[in-house]
């Protein structure tokens, strides 16, 4: 198969030196990304700023913001069977972005924010053939978030994911996460990324 995966946080600019975003390290992503290439597959990832390195036999695209990240999908989406979104996409960024360092003295206690478009419903407007993966990274009514976002979003499946445990979710090499279709719940145990990565592959090549 041709899979296409996202991973990483995005990065929302305030000015040339800061920026929203949020604890991504990218981690899941790039084991979907390593674990589908030594399975066989074809393989590109589309990744926000994070200090891994890319997987072998993985072609990597670099991007900071949502709406590059937008960009990167869409220009890659009609090549692929399956799609994972495993980004940690900004959902707001600042109105403006300063040009030069903003000066405490000229900031304001309130940032403008604007929301980002949302990468998911744009390419699910596109899709063909095309199997489409989405997470959902929750702190509570896990299995609700996720139902609710499967069909929102128009996917085939939601990696439910509760980011409230210490062992599962941002920055640790662990997950504990649900698979949910329109017609099946999966509840997979605690195990590494790359054992997630594995299972969610092979859900991949079953469909
Ligand atoms: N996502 C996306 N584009 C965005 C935001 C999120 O494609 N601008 C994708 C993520 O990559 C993920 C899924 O949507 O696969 C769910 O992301 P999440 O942040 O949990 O959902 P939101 O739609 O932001 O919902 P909420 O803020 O209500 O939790």
């Amino acid at each position: 198969m041709k899979i296409l995966v996202t991973a990483g946080p995005t990065r929302e600019a305030i000015d040339p030196v800061r920026f929203l975003s949020n604890r991504s390290t990218g981690k899941m992503g790039y084991a979907i990304a390593e674990s589908s290439a030594e399975r066989g597959h074809d393989v590109r990832l589309i990744s926000g700023p994070v200090a891994l390195t890319c997987p072998a036999g993985v072609m990597v695209t670099n991007v900071i913001s949502a709406a590059e990240m937008l960009d990167a999908v869409l220009d890659a989406f009609e090549w692929c069977d399956a799609l994972v979104m495993s980004a940690a996409v900004a959902d707001w960024r600042p109105v403006s972005v300063a040009t030069e360092k903003l000066k405490k003295s000229d900031m304001s206690a309130t940032l403008e924010l604007e929301r980002t478009q949302d990468i998911l419903e744009s390419v699910v407007l596109l899709k063909q053939h095309q199997i489409v993966v989405g997470f959902a990274a929750e702190t509570q009514n896990l299995l609700q978030e996720a139902r609710r976002k499967l069909k929102s979003k128009g996917l085939d499946l939601i990696v439910a994911n509760d980011v409230s445990r210490r062992d599962a979710g941002f920055e640790v090499d662990t997950n504990a996460v649900t698979l949910v279709t329109a017609a099946t719940i999966s509840a997979l145990p605690l195990m590494s990324k790359r054992d997630v990565a594995d299972n969610l592959v092979q859900w991949l090549e079953c469909r």
